[in-house]
């Protein structure tokens, strides 16, 4: 199989405790009179508080080290489930990490900061200037830390790159594989869109393995043709990483929801905030409420009208870390 080879050959470092669990959902698809439905285990991918970026940093720390690259500088809001995957990552790896924050520090370090402050990882709060700025001192600081004889490599948009969606790609192989070792019936996949790495990474890869899956993204921040846009700048990345033939249009591979991102990232919907509380209380798992919580509130609405296929699984994308500076 051409992708598999094509995989197996880019730089990787093992990170994540892979496969992760595929489970039945069984109070939440009796509640709602669904037969069969999932869920993959993506918050226990194995790093730090668990998440999707880790399948991501396999790549992107893969790409890095074979740069020899020693230090890894990683830019997000306060709250970022990636800086703190990735100062997890690195700990593990031996490699130095900076985090970047546009965000004030706070006098008391709750959630995602507490954990970077337990991995004593190099934190920069830049106070409240926009994500663009932030990025822009990252570059800034990587001209700096090599012209002190360092070799940084900085994160780029939040792992949102066609390395970063390699990550994804590789996911829906193991799913496929999982599927048919287990020989259940899982048909298709309910995902978060914010930036579109998860969402491209599971599109690109399930048209490349011939569709075993109906992939289905709910997006938390987007409208469907922006988010669109931001996949399909992610699938050129991938064409140029891959270089196997991928035509497609994305509207008639995938089916990108925008019903349930209420009115913006991390605002909460009435259905999400129930969400929160809900999905623990029926099935044990804890969610967080920017990504997770959505795309449960979209299923259950779905759910209700009778449109959530026999077959679905959810993928539970993480950010455990970030649920304990939400409430
Ligand atoms: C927990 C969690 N789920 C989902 C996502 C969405 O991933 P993407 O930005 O690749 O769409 C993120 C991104 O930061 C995340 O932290």
């Amino acid at each position: 199989m051409i992708l598999i080879e094509k995989i197996e050959i880019l730089p990787r470092i093992k990170l994540g405790c892979l496969p992760t669990p595929i489970e039945s959902l069984q109070n939440f698809g009796k509640k709602f009179g669904c037969n069969n439905i999932y869920i993959k285990r993506d918050d226990l991918t194995g790093i730090g508080p668990g998440g999707n970026k880790v399948r991501s940093l396999e790549f992107i720390l893969g790409e890095a080290v074979s740069n020899n690259c020693d230090t890894i500088i990683v830019a997000g809001p306060l709250q970022s489930n990636l800086c703190t995957l990735a100062a997890s990552a690195c700990a593990k790896t031996g490699l130095k990490c900076i985090t970047v924050h546009n965000g004030v520090k706070p006098d008391r370090a709750e959630g995602n900061l507490l954990l970077n402050n337990l991995l004593n990882v190099e934190s920069h709060y830049l106070g409240n200037i926009s994500s663009k700025e932030r990025n822009k001192y990252a570059d800034e600081l990587k001209v700096s830390l090599k012209a002190k004889g360092l070799s940084p490599y900085v994160i780029e948009n939040g792992a949102t790159t066609g390395m970063g969606a390699m990550g994804y790609v590789s996911a829906v192989i193991e799913m496929e594989k999982q599927v048919q070792e287990l020989d259940i019936p899982l048909k298709s996949i309910y995902a978060p869109g914010g930036n579109g790495g998860v969402a491209a990474g599971l599109i690109y890869g399930n048209a490349l393995l011939g569709f075993p899956f109906d992939i289905n993204i709910i997006s938390v921040e987007y409208d469907k043709n922006a988010l669109i846009s931001e996949i399909e700048k992610v699938f050129d990345q991938l064409n140029e990483i891959l270089h196997i033939p991928f035509n497609y249009k994305t509207e008639e591979i995938c089916n990108i929801i925008d019903d349930y991102r209420g009115e913006d990232w991390g605002v909460n919907t009435i259905e999400s905030e129930r969400m929160v509380h809900a999905f623990p209380q029926m099935e044990g798992i804890f969610i967080e409420n920017i990504y997770n919580s959505k795309v449960l509130a979209g299923m259950e609405d779905l759910a209700k009208q009778s449109k959530l296929p026999e077959g679905a699984c959810y993928l539970h994308t993480g950010g455990f870390g970030s649920l304990f500076s939400q409430y």
